[in-house]
């Protein structure tokens, strides 16, 4: 459960919908879905086996099976990379406990259409207001880190996630019954391939990755502690259909509200914080829901920024040989400072691009679309080529005819199938 914990978070309630509305809806529906199966899940099992065979982190983890060697920095690239995301994923946790605030003080509702995204707009460019929660949000975090509370987040996991899970279906049936419900459900369902091109097919192997929580070692952690008689196929399937039943249970709510109060599904990184207060303002009892709502998406997104961040200091720690605490401060002071320029390039620094996009777009497009899909792809090789073929068939628990021909397909998927199409995808995007 802590690890569904992980895998639920902004990637699937913030990110898939903005993503899927940027990307064509059911062109991309229907891409990342076969991402997750052909890619996601071999690439989750793959991290599973390493965890769960060395027992340790995520530098350590690739260092204690390949010795000596550069394997080790699988590890590396993956705690960077979550220094990356970490610096954006404060962010939008921040929205979300604003959001929580004003649901609470009951100052979110019967605004128009309009005066939503006006809001989400004036509150994101502004200088306190976001990097306050920001801040906030480095905060808690760094506490529940650094008390080390690992019995806390799965405790609280298994509460929540169910929780989630039945008010995200409230909401979409809610959805489904609004006026122009059809065309967002066609938007998101029906692939239109006009808009279809390999930048779509990156941008799916990258929301896989992210939403997966996939290709920087963080699964590597947590599955470090799984016990000897946890089936690792069998959860890594169950965690990629939960997973992705929560994107699309967010796609179900977002799109047919988009279609139905009349705006447009490319709003970027804004769209489900624009859209959803419309929903809440025409529900009955909306105070509630939407009080619920972003408490419940505060707590998914703020277990998700504990696993990245949990890799991160983690590695700072033992490298400097420094205690948590003082880990937890430093890698806080910093998420500050780069968080805050991230927050801020929605506002004053909005004129500084890279290629068009600003810091934050930038960082998001560098982490998710190339760092992440090149961690699955080192993680696959690694694991289908360097390592012993009997350590995978100990950890996957392989018996029989049935099991050995199982095992050759699933390497077989490791050692190309995930490298070669990754890196096709990845290369040709970039050129392109
Ligand atoms: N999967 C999380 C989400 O959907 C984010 C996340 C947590 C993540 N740990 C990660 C993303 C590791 C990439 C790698 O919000």
């Amino acid at each position: 459960m802590a690890t569904v914990g992980s895998a639920v978070g902004l990637g699937n309630i913030w990110r898939f919908p903005y993503q899927a509305g940027e990307n064509g809806g059911g062109a991309f529906l229907l891409t990342y879905a076969l991402a997750v199966l052909l890619i996601g899940i071999p690439a989750m099992v793959a991290e599973f086996i390493v965890g769960r065979e060395s027992h340790l982190n995520a530098v350590g983890a690739f260092k204690k099976i390949a010795p000596k060697k550069a394997w080790g920095g699988i590890g590396y690239l993956g705690v960077f990379t979550g220094f990356m995301i970490d610096c954006y994923y404060c962010v939008v946790t921040g929205w979300t406990l604003y959001y929580l605030f004003l649901a609470a003080s009951d100052n979110l509702l019967g605004l128009s259409v309009d005066q939503y995204s006006i809001m989400f707009s004036t509150y994101s460019s502004g200088v306190f207001p976001p990097i306050f929660a920001l801040v906030s949000v480095i905060l808690i975090t760094g506490v529940i880190v650094s008390l080390g509370v690992q019995k806390g987040i799965e405790t609280a996991s298994k509460i929540m996630m169910p929780l989630l899970f039945l008010l995200l279906l409230a909401l979409a049936v809610n959805s489904c019954l609004l006026e122009d419900s059809q065309t967002g459900l066609e938007f998101l369902f029906i692939p239109n391939w006009s808009e279809f091109t390999i930048d779509t097919i990156l941008s799916a192997i990258g929301q896989a990755f992210f939403s997966l929580s996939l290709g920087m070692a963080c699964l590597v952690t947590y599955s470090s502690y799984f016990t000897d008689d946890v089936n690792l196929i069998g959860t890594a399937s169950k965690i990629s259909v939960i997973d992705m039943g929560v994107a699309v249970l967010a796609g179900v709510i977002i799109f047919p509200a988009v279609f139905t109060f009349g705006m447009e599904p490319e709003q970027g990184p804004g769209l489900v914080f624009k859209v959803l207060p419309n929903v809440f303002s025409q529900m009955p009892l909306g105070y509630l829901w939407s009080l619920l709502f972003y408490a419940l998406l505060f707590l998914a997104a703020l277990t998700s920024f504990i696993s990245i961040t949990e890799v991160v200091v983690a590695y700072i720690s033992e490298a400097f040989k420094i205690s948590r605490v003082k880990s937890v401060i430093l890698t806080g002071l910093t998420f500050t400072l780069l968080g805050s320029v991230c927050s801020l390039s929605f506002g004053p620094l909005s004129g500084f691009t890279i290629a068009g996009k600003n810091i934050f777009d930038s960082l998001d497009y560098l982490a998710t679309n190339i760092l992440l899909p090149l961690g699955g792809i080192l993680t696959s090789i690694f694991v289908g080529w360097r390592l012993d073929k009997k350590v995978i068939e100990k950890q996957l628990n392989i018996k029989g005819k049935k099991g050995a021909a199982f095992l050759k397909v699933y390497i077989f998927f490791l050692r190309y199938i995930v490298p070669a199409s990754v890196t096709c995808v990845l290369v040709t995007g970039l050129l392109s």
